[in-house]
């Protein structure tokens, strides 16, 4: 975690819990994980006061007192101590492992009942596959009171998915997909971090978990996975969203900074340089498309080629949506 995810992190947590010590627990897990972290956390507190008073105590005890040759006698060891000291912390580390066993056995069995979504990392956003309607998402829609189970992958460096809430944490890894389950308990709103440094973006890789009822779920999955609803929305409008979600947010800038990638303000309809020397007299929607499924084929002079590309990722009405978004952007 870097400052940005960090100071990120507390923000969030400050916003959304009533404890300012961990966050919410709002998972089947969350329960037995903060119990054998209490339990670890209050054992160290434990025997970090027994031995730092024994030492502080033994040192006033045993000083130097005025200038005389006076010495203590010299001590040549103590069995009873010596075992007493190996047997107690060797039962308390044979307990902690069994316990910590235990959980990890629960967290890592995946139960047969949870529904699948495919999780897809990339620089700088995760995308959300719903298998068997085929629905692609931004966010993380579920019921509550489901077993989901998540398999991951990366489609370029490594990242890891974290959701605090739920006290879940895996890596995410390209080339091989990584397993994570979770059952949400309520309905709410949870935060999603990229909890692996993965570049310069890597404190923006957010996401929303939506723990919904299974009624809304339903409903999700009718309107194919639209937030909307079904109701109809100004393409502009959903542009805007889709920038926010689908992280182009990341790289591109709406007021006319250049960050990783080009400005989006103006685009439409200026002159464009690229790499190769070829130019463009107007961007286009038929620029922005290719823009957007082959980033590769087209550099503006001055960027590094770094877009990953999102085909099969946007649909057609997604892809004229930020096409119209961007045309608003003067
Ligand atoms: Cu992805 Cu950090």
């Amino acid at each position: 975690m870097n400052l940005g995810s960090a100071l990120g992190y507390m923000m969030a947590q400050a916003a959304n819990t009533t404890s300012w010590w961990k966050p919410i627990q709002a998972s089947a897990h969350a329960g037995a994980v903060d119990t054998l972290f209490n339990f670890i956390m209050y054992l160290c507190f434990f025997f970090f006061v027994l031995i730092v008073g024994a030492m502080v105590y033994f040192i006033v005890k045993y000083r130097r007192k005025g200038n005389g040759p006076e010495r203590t006698s010299p001590i040549k060891g103590n069995h009873t101590l010596e075992i007493v000291w190996s047997v107690i912390p060797g039962i308390l580390l044979v307990l902690i492992f069994a316990w910590g066993f235990k959980d990890w056995l629960a967290i890592a069995v995946v139960p047969a009942n949870a529904m699948e979504v495919r999780v897809s990392g990339q620089k700088w956003n995760w995308t959300f596959t719903y298998p068997k309607e085929g629905i692609v998402s931004a966010d993380l829609v579920v019921p509550a009171g489901q077993p989901v189970k998540l398999v991951m992958t990366s489609k370029d460096v490594l990242h890891s998915f974290y959701i605090p809430d739920f006290r879940i944490k895996r890596d995410v890894v390209p080339g091989k997909y990584s397993v994570l389950w979770f059952e949400p308990s309520e309905e709410a709103t949870h935060q999603i971090y990229c909890t692996e440094y993965c570049g310069t973006e890597h404190s923006n890789m957010l996401s929303k978990v939506k723990v919904v009822s299974s009624a809304k779920y339903e409903e999700w999955l009718a309107n194919g996975g639209d937030e909307d609803g079904g109701t109809p929305v100004p393409l502009a409008d959903k542009g805007k969203k889709l920038y926010e979600q689908r992280g182009c947010v990341a790289c591109h800038s709406i007021d006319g900074t250049n960050k990783v990638g080009p400005t989006w303000k103006g685009l439409y309809g200026s002159a464009r340089k690229f790499t190769d020397g070829t130019s463009l007299a107007a961007a286009d929607e038929n620029y922005i498309r290719e823009s957007i499924l082959v980033p590769n084929a087209k550099i503006v002079a001055g960027y590094a080629g770094v877009m990953p590309s999102y085909q099969g990722q946007l649909n057609d009405k997604q892809l004229e949506s930020i096409i119209e978004y961007i045309k608003t952007l003067k």
